[in-house]
């Protein structure tokens, strides 16, 4: 049986100032000093350093919710992989739906910045899913295999297995509706089958779920074999809430 550490994250969009990323944290982090697991948050890029500065020395480690693709250059508004390395920024979450869906995120600029963040060093929290429509009309598995092919044909076999997978079904997130068990097991794996053809060394790479994770059912969710932890969009905005996901991993 793999053993994979669970991981778990905290994407708090565009929420919470300085000030309340630092209150968030002190109080988060002693209720998770025992965990086992990798603890993720992903606050807006104000709040990086302030995060980084205030978890050193415990399990939270701290990811961007987006870059660009380039080291620099005019490309106002946007922020690169050194900048976020300088300072100590550990993993980017790329290609969110709310990304994909509002701000024009091309599978062809994910297949451009998923290496520009492996080869700084950064690890990428991918994410996927399929729209309601798809996983109605039965499209779930091309889409995401589609998905999965273009963002990451830029990524040599061997390094695959630094990328984690996010599977988010864009009608779970920020619903309330949570995919089924059987629904997130089916496509985790699923996901592993792609990348496991991809060359990737399967039993490494963690597979998240998210889309309406909440304590009450994060437990259940994480259990399964092939989710590995959550990414945690609503519910991570509160350091209660947040941790009794992290508890739930184990
Ligand atoms: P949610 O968001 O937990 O609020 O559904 C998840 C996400 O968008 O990552």
């Amino acid at each position: 049986m793999p053993n994979r550490t669970p991981y778990i994250a905290a994407n708090w969009k565009m929420n919470k100032t300085v000030a309340e990323a630092a209150e968030f944290v002190d109080t988060l982090l002693p209720r998770i000093a025992a965990t086992q697991s990798d603890v993720v948050i992903c606050p807006p890029f104000t709040a990086l350093a302030e995060v980084v500065e205030r978890s050193r020395g415990s399990a939270v480690r701290v990811a961007a919710q987006n870059m660009h693709e380039e080291g620099f250059g005019a490309f106002t508004g946007e922020v690169s992989a050194p900048m976020l390395v300088e300072l100590d920024v550990e993993a980017v979450v790329l290609g969110h739906s709310e990304r994909r869906q509002l701000f024009g995120e091309t599978d062809e600029a994910l297949s451009r910045k998923v290496p520009a963040a492996l080869a700084a060093g950064l690890e990428p929290i991918l994410c996927v899913g399929e729209s309601e429509t798809a996983r109605d009309a039965g499209e779930t598995e091309e889409v995401l295999e589609r998905q999965l092919q273009a963002d990451l044909a830029n990524v040599e076999s061997l390094e695959l297995e630094r990328v984690v997978v996010a599977y988010e079904p864009i009608w779970a997130i920020g619903t309330g509706r949570t995919a089924t068990p059987e629904q997130a097991q089916e496509v985790s794996a699923f996901i592993r089958d792609v990348l496991r053809m991809r060359g990737a060394v399967v039993d490494n790479v963690r597979i998240l779920y998210g889309g309406s994770v909440k304590p009450g059912n994060a437990a259940e969710l994480m259990a399964l074999p092939d989710v590995d932890g959550a990414l945690v969009g609503g519910a991570s905005l509160n350091p209660g809430d947040f941790a009794a996901i992290v508890d739930a991993a184990g």
